[in-house]
């Protein structure tokens, strides 16, 4: 109830993250007035965390500032996911503000009905790499992407059964007639998924030759690139439309809820409501 006079943080730079955390809590409490940080490393008073705020000399932060840093941000992808991602990010109760709609908007980070969190919409390779550094908490991201990267940082507790399709080899139906995978030795392959791409065919040992590509791999044997591909197939219409018959399935793809793992031990009775926000949203 009553109001102290200073409290000072004496923290280890190596865990400023952490300790903005630690700080914002304290900020909440009404009994601590003014609250300074000190780096204990250094001596220099300040602190430059994820969202680069930076106290020097010590100073009280404003409740504005606590807000902006304890932000919690969700990270969208683009394109076609967002359409199917809508509907539970709106039953999960996040509604983000009208602009988030308008296609000549060129905003990139959107507010929503809650004023500590905020939609960010980016590329849904990109999505995992927002979340894996901490700059997003949360995301959605299909398992085709989570195998690419093998992000240590991420954890994806929720597969919202959105986004369903599989991550295949294909070549030219002239090529498929006379071809035997078990005979491949060293291929070339034309591909966004280069890392998921060389560790399934290394584990059989196939010396996979990857030539990345950020899409319309389905040009590349057809032009002579590279005579097989690998990519997503949904309703099969795309290698339809260009010669090219699928021939393996590497695997099946969903999207998935993912979370910064930081960001759920520092912020555990928030993210954890979340996940359970988007578990009920999705009927699991
Ligand atoms: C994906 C994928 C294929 C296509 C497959 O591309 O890369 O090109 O969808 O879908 P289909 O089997 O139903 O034809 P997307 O349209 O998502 O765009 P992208 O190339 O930007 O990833």
């Amino acid at each position: 109830g009553q109001q102290v006079a200073n409290l000072t943080v004496v923290i280890d730079h190596q865990d400023m993250s952490l300790c903005l955390h630690a700080f914002v809590i304290a900020r909440r409490r009404p009994e601590i007035g003014v609250v300074s940080v000190t780096d204990g490393n250094s001596g220099r008073a300040g602190v430059r965390a994820r969202n680069a705020v930076d106290i020097s000399p010590p100073q009280e932060l404003s409740i504005e500032t606590v807000r902006a840093v304890d932000k919690l941000v969700i990270a969208l992808p683009k394109g076609r996911i967002l359409d199917e991602a809508m509907p539970l990010v709106n039953a999960a109760g996040i509604i983000p503000e009208p602009a988030f709609d308008d296609p000549k908007s060129r905003l990139l980070r959107f507010g929503t009905n809650h004023p500590h969190i905020d939609i960010i919409r980016v590329r849904s390779f990109d999505v995992a790499t927002f979340v894996a550094f901490g700059a997003a908490h949360l995301g959605i991201a299909g398992n085709d992407v989570l195998m690419e990267f093998d992000y240590p940082e991420l954890y994806a507790p929720l597969d919202l059964g959105i986004g369903k399709c599989r991550l295949s080899v294909a070549e030219p139906e002239s090529v498929a007639a006379g071809d035997d995978p078990r005979r491949w030795s060293h291929i070339r392959i034309a591909t966004k998924y280069p890392e998921v791409t060389r560790r399934y065919f290394a584990a059989r040992g196939v010396q996979a030759e990857c030539v990345k590509l950020n899409g319309a791999m389905e040009l590349a044997p057809s032009l002579g690139l590279c005579a097989r591909i690998v990519d997503l197939v949904s309703s099969g219409a795309t290698l339809l439309a260009n010669g090219l018959k699928e021939v393996e399935v590497i695997a099946e793809v969903t999207s998935r809820l993912i979370v910064n793992r930081a960001a759920l031990k520092t912020r555990p009775d928030e993210m954890t409501g979340w996940i359970e926000a988007f578990r009920k949203a999705c009927g699991g």
